[in-house]
């Protein structure tokens, strides 16, 4: 093709060999790379490209366009790439090139090596980020996984979306195939709950007796559902959705299910409604807002959401709480009463702190971390929804519950456990699907004086930016993909 025909930062595709192929150029450089993302096969000819990386709209991965890795996840895997030659105003994307080589570990600005063991307590997006980052990386030292989960780490977002509907088998519900941990020597303790850190020991102790030594450690212990003590309810009664199991529990119930009461509107009770209604189960929400998502996205992208259930047949019951359950029958804080011969509670989560605490570590209502995400000991970090970090973005110290950032925060912990010293910059993303609709969410607004509508809401197709004193500090999108990649790439701009 000629160089005319693509602007600076434009994305083409094409084929070379059989395969898809993205032709991207910036600035007077062109790359070929392959079209698909690692993660869920994301068109990256839709993406944006920011400095010398691709980003992909559906969640965000950053991909470097030199090399085809996967800088930032959710997408682990590499790219491939081609090789490009320019001949007078001429492009020609020519033979695949040979996947990048083994990394070899980086040397410290300080000289210092690298630990002789890593323990990461936790098997979920945090503690694969890590441990995935540090093998990339060329570390080949003791590499520990421990993981109170009964399955190798899991995609936990799908739990909710296509695995609670049955779209999602077991064997897809997995981050890496079983032999991955054996090839990479991460040595994966399932099962197996940590009970207590001695940090000056630098070891850990399990539950089962047996105990840990480290010379580096990250905490990844994720964040645990809130429970409800409800009157007249049996544990057995009431399901909650964090955990593998939780969500093999919940499809054995709905597999006889016909009425569902899910009390919580938030992201996950939510989502949760929306796979059980595809199922066919009639769905009622118990919550004490007054508009679902009200408090994270406002009651614009609020009142549509619920409109949205609705039209699928959710019935609200806002402002409202259960007050007691009694065999199938739940009554409410008004008095009335419904019938659910499922009951799902999703009412939020709290950081699962436990271990730091009795260890003596800073928390705040998370694990304390610096930009570097390390904790107020030296050579343990922590990552993921237990920690509170430094947003540069917001100028605040903040914990979130989002994928995208856990993942992240493990990759980086991991460059740091390695002596690196770089700073976790990265502005959070979470998404959402309800139905067929997905929402995007960039930075982090806990507090905001206004908020702008660009596009139709009810249309579904539009970006919503939350303002304080004039700046924009998140933006939530639907339908407008580059829109979220453009706003996050804005974000990362203005830092500092
Ligand atoms: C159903 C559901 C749907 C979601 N959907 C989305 C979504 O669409 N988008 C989004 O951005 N986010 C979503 N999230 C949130 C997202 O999954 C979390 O933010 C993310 O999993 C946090 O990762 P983490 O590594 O910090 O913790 P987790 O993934 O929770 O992992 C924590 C790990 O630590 C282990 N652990 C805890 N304590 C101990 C201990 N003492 N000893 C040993 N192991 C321990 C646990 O067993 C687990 O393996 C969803 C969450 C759920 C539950
Ligand atoms: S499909 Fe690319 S980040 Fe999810």
């Amino acid at each position: 093709m000629s160089v005319r025909d693509l602007a600076d930062g434009g994305i083409t595709v094409g084929q070379a060999g059989g395969e898809d192929v993205v032709l991207v150029r910036r600035g007077e450089a062109f790359f070929a790379v392959g079209a698909n993302c690692t993660h869920y096969h994301g068109a990256l000819s839709q993406g944006l490209v920011v400095g010398d990386t691709l980003r992909c709209p559906l969640h965000h991965a950053c991909i470097s366009l030199h090399s085809g890795e996967t800088m930032r996840a959710p997408a682990f895997d590499s790219i491939p790439r081609w090789r490009v030659e320019r001949i007078d105003d001429k492009i020609f994307v020519r033979e695949k090139l040979p996947e990048p080589g083994r990394k070899q570990l980086r040397s410290t600005t300080d000289g210092r090596k690298p630990p002789a063991s890593v323990v990461i307590i936790g098997g979920g997006a945090a503690a694969l980020g890590a441990a995935e980052m540090l093998r990339r990386e060329g570390y080949d030292g003791r590499l520990t996984m421990i993981s109170a989960d009964d399955w190798p780490p899991y995609d936990r977002p799908n739990l909710s979306k296509d695995f609670l509907v049955g779209a999602a088998p077991d064997d897809w519900m997995r981050l890496r195939l079983p032999e991955y941990y054996r090839e990479q020597n991460i040595d994966l303790v399932l099962n197996s709950r940590v009970s207590a850190l001695d940090i000056p020991a630098k070891r850990v102790h399990l539950e089962n007796g047996e105990t840990y030594g480290f010379e580096a450690l990250l905490i990844a212990t994720g964040a645990e559902p809130v429970r409800l003590k409800i009157d007249g309810a049996t544990d057995s009664q009431i399901h909650y959705l964090r955990t593998f199991a939780d969500a093999r529990a919940i499809v054995s119930q709905a597999a006889s299910a016909k009425r569902a009461a899910v009390v919580g509107a938030s992201f996950i009770g939510l989502e949760v409604a929306a796979s059980l209604r595809t199922l066919g189960i009639a769905v009622d929400v118990i919550a004490p807002e007054k508009q679902p998502l009200e408090r994270v996205m406002g009651p614009e992208i609020g009142g549509m959401i619920r409109g949205l259930h609705e039209a699928h047949g959710v019935r609200f019951h806002l402002g409202e709480t259960v007050k007691r359950i009694d065999a199938n029958t739940l009554t409410l804080t008004s008095g009335a009463t419904l019938e659910a011969d499922l009951v799902v509670l999703g009412v939020g989560v709290s950081p699962s702190l436990s271990l730091a605490e009795q260890a003596g570590l800073a928390t705040d209502r998370g694990i304390v971390v610096n930009e570097y995400l390390e904790t107020s000991a030296a050579g343990v970090f922590a990552a993921g929804d237990v920690a509170r970090w430094p947003d540069p973005h917001s100028g605040e110290r903040i914990r979130v519950e989002h994928w995208v950032v856990a993942e992240r925060q493990g990759q980086m912990a991991a460059k740091n456990i390695l002596g690196y010293r770089e700073r976790f910059d990265a502005v959070p993303f979470f998404w959402s699907q309800h139905y067929d609709l997905a929402i995007n969410y960039v930075g982090h607004a806990e507090r905001w004086d206004s908020t702008e509508i660009d596009g139709d809401l009810n249309a579904r197709d539009c970006a919503v930016s939350y303002k304080r004193g004039g700046r924009t500090l998140a933006v939530a999108t639907i339908s407008r993909d580059q829109k979220s990649l453009e706003a996050e790439a804005a974000m990362e701009a203005q830092k500092g």
